[in-house]
């Protein structure tokens, strides 16, 4: 009966959405990576695909339930950011929107030691270069018609950094994750957004990650349908 009730406004509509955190390998045992747990990514999947849509979801080594997934959702693991970079290029071209939700290093070691790095002297240093920008890269692929969601997670000028990433990754709206209140973002069930477009921005309040990401999905409906 509840299937009746359900709003079906992405039928049809294939979505990927990027989801986690991604870990730049040391040397075989250790890895440069972050707290995204990939729940915020599984959250709006699942909306998606409860409103009718075909879901990809590419998640970095997430640590979250993937195993009661729906049908209409497949995910493909990767794990450093070009692995996220290579999956989400090649699926782009397909889809009517993509989310990137996952929580991408920015950096990677220069070089990845093939044995164990030994505790030796009293410092270490790694010396880092750039990933590529995912978002970015498909900012610039984006055809007329599909949809680019970004996210944004800012300890300060939150609101013009968030403007800022929106128009030079060519985004058609940016998610900003609030660290103003206590309990939300990393590791929990519930979160604070705003969300920033080219029309302006509108706030949430703090709510359970599936309701936040109903609010998304719905911001995203009404985009795609404007295209
Ligand atoms: N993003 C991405 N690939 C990257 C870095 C970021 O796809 N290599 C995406 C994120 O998934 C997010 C958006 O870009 O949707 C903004 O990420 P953020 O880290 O806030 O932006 P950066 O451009 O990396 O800026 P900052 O210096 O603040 O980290
Ligand atoms: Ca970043």
């Amino acid at each position: 009966l509840d299937l009746f009730f359900e709003k079906k406004d992405l039928l049809g509509k294939r979505i990927m959405i990027t989801a986690g955190p991604t870990y730049e390998k040391i040397d075989p045992v250790r890895f440069i990576g972050n707290y995204s747990s990939g729940k915020m990514g599984f959250a709006l999947a699942e909306e998606c695909a409860r409103r009718g849509a075909e879901v990809t979801i590419v998640a970095g080594p997430v640590s979250c339930n993937i195993s009661k997934l729906k049908s209409q959702v497949s995910i493909i693991s990767v794990e450093s950011c070009q692995d996220m970079y290579d999956a989400a290029t090649e699926l782009f071209p397909d889809t009517d929107a993509a989310i990137l939700c996952a929580a991408v290093a920015d950096f990677r070691p220069a070089e990845v030691a093939e044995q164990k790095i030994k505790r030796v002297g009293q410092t270490m240093d790694i010396h880092l270069v750039p990933n590529p920008d995912i978002a970015a890269s498909l900012g610039q692929m984006k055809k007329e018609k599909q949809v680019l969601v970004g996210f944004a997670l800012e300890t300060n000028d939150e609101e013009q950094n968030a403007q800022h990433k929106l128009e030079k990754k060519n985004l058609d709206f940016i998610v900003l994750n609030s660290l103003r209140n206590e309990g939300t973002c990393f590791r929990s069930d519930e979160n604070q957004i705003s969300i920033i477009s080219r029309d302006g921005q509108t706030d949430y309040d703090k709510k359970p990650k599936r309701e936040v990401a109903a609010d998304i999905i719905d911001e995203l409906v009404r985009n795609i349908n404007r295209q």
